[in-house]
């Protein structure tokens, strides 16, 4: 190509993490290859939850002018006004939260709301130069290549606690964690993607706190949390509070082609965003929206979450991970962060010979698609000793898919140590 990029066209525009997982993911979804797919992130497709779909789009086309109102309308910037009012009150009427509409903003996939609010902040010492902290890392692959500013991430590595013989729990290291002036935002995600954590609730309210202190927003990722869709397996107390700023998604709960992303914020945060899709996009789909609208008034969407999404996927981490101890070698040390939530195991090999990126090769060429755990450490110091030795193992599609996966991983592990 003749022309010069700039440092946009550089960052965003060249291979870069969540790229290649998309790919890798699309490509396995499409069907035109057939792989065991333990990678990217997409939701399992539960029958009882896409017979609600499936009722909803019907009703959607037995009811006149909806399909043409759907169809040929946009809506405005911060999303259907309908949509709003469903949100809100419902949000409001569960938590007791002092939001309306003016506090909940759609945008396309809550990954362009964090593009949005990752750049929206900057810190306070009166420079340009702005940094994100992630408080815990590995963090969500996602993010990493989001910022406009290059390498502005910091964040700090973990404390391991390791749980009997083969699980562990990462925690913040609230004694090492840095605001400096430059700090722009604090951003979590609760469930962490990739490890399957779940800050506790009082992690998350000294963030908060910290938050307050230093007159920053804590951007809070609730892509798999309460109250949906509820992939968590531990009681926690959604949060909103003055400091915080919400991510939400319609795509865990099943419905990823919608690309429904929901942020619930102040009402000038929120109209900034509006102004931003407005320039980005217009307008956001609307078809998420519509589809979700009336079973929040009616409060379906939650009850789906917490009495059938929940259920499931907690059924399925146990499975996953007794395959994992039914077939990892016993004579080789392994260690699996605890599940609490999302749709991931996190698998720590401490003595593989060879790097989680080429592990993900070989495994790949088995016809097995895992990522890599490197990926998802970004913005520390230093390398960090768990940074080639981790794997994200998806259990979230079919049952049989897993267990196959997770027998061939394990025999290829099992080859290299020797
Ligand atoms: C932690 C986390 N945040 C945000 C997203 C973005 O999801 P979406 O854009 O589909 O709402 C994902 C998707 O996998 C995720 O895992």
């Amino acid at each position: 190509m003749k022309w010069n990029l700039s440092t946009f066209g550089q960052q965003l525009g060249s291979d870069n993490g969540i790229d290649s997982l998309m790919q890798d993911l699309g490509v396995a979804m499409s069907g035109t290859q057939s792989y065991r797919m333990l990678g990217g992130g997409n939701p399992a497709h539960i029958p009882e939850v896409e017979a609600v779909w499936r009722e909803r789009w019907e009703a959607i086309q037995a009811s006149p002018g909806e399909v043409e109102r759907i169809l040929g309308n946009y809506d405005t910037p911060q999303g259907s006004p309908v949509f709003l009012d469903a949100m809100a009150d419902s949000l409001a009427s569960r938590y007791g939260w002092p939001i309306s509409r003016e506090n909940i903003a759609v945008v396309n996939g809550s990954q362009s709301a964090f593009f949005y609010l990752l750049n929206m902040f900057k810190g306070r010492n009166g420079t340009q130069f702005s940094r994100v902290l992630l408080p815990l890392n590995p963090e969500y692959i996602g993010y990493a290549d989001q910022l406009l500013a290059p390498h502005a991430f910091t964040s700090t590595a973990p404390v391991v606690e390791l749980i009997g013989d083969h699980r562990f729990k990462y925690h913040i290291d609230f004694d090492q964690l840095e605001i400096t002036p430059e700090t722009a935002a604090i951003c979590v995600s609760r469930p962490t993607n990739p490890t399957g954590n779940v800050l506790t609730d009082e992690e998350m309210r000294r963030l908060d706190q910290l938050a307050g202190e230093y007159e920053i927003p804590l951007i809070v990722d609730n892509a798999y949390g309460a109250p949906f869709p509820d992939i968590m397996f531990s009681e926690t107390k959604p949060v909103w509070t003055e400091n915080t700023i919400l991510a939400m998604s319609l795509s865990k709960l099943g419905l990823p082609g919608t690309r429904t992303g929901i942020v619930v914020a102040s009402a000038e945060v929120i109209r900034r965003i509006g102004s931003i899709n407005a320039v980005c996009g217009l307008a956001n789909g609307n078809i998420g929206q519509a589809i979700a609208a009336p079973l929040l008034s009616n409060g379906l969407l939650y009850e789906l979450s917490s009495e059938v999404i929940r259920p499931y996927y907690e059924a399925k981490s146990k499975q996953a991970l007794a395959w994992l101890d039914q077939y990892l070698p016993a004579d080789i040390p392994y260690r699996i962060h605890v599940s609490e939530g999302a749709l991931f195991l996190w698998l720590w090999l401490p003595s593989l010979p060879i790097s989680s990126s080429e592990l993900y090769v070989r495994l790949k060429k088995r016809g097995v698609l895992v990522v890599s755990g490197h990926y998802f450490f970004y913005g520390l110091p230093e390398p960090h000793e768990h940074q080639d030795r981790c794997l994200r193992l998806s259990y979230a599609l079919n049952a049989e898919d897993v267990e196959a996966g997770i027998a061939i991983l394990a025999d290829e592990v099992s080859a290299i140590h020797q």
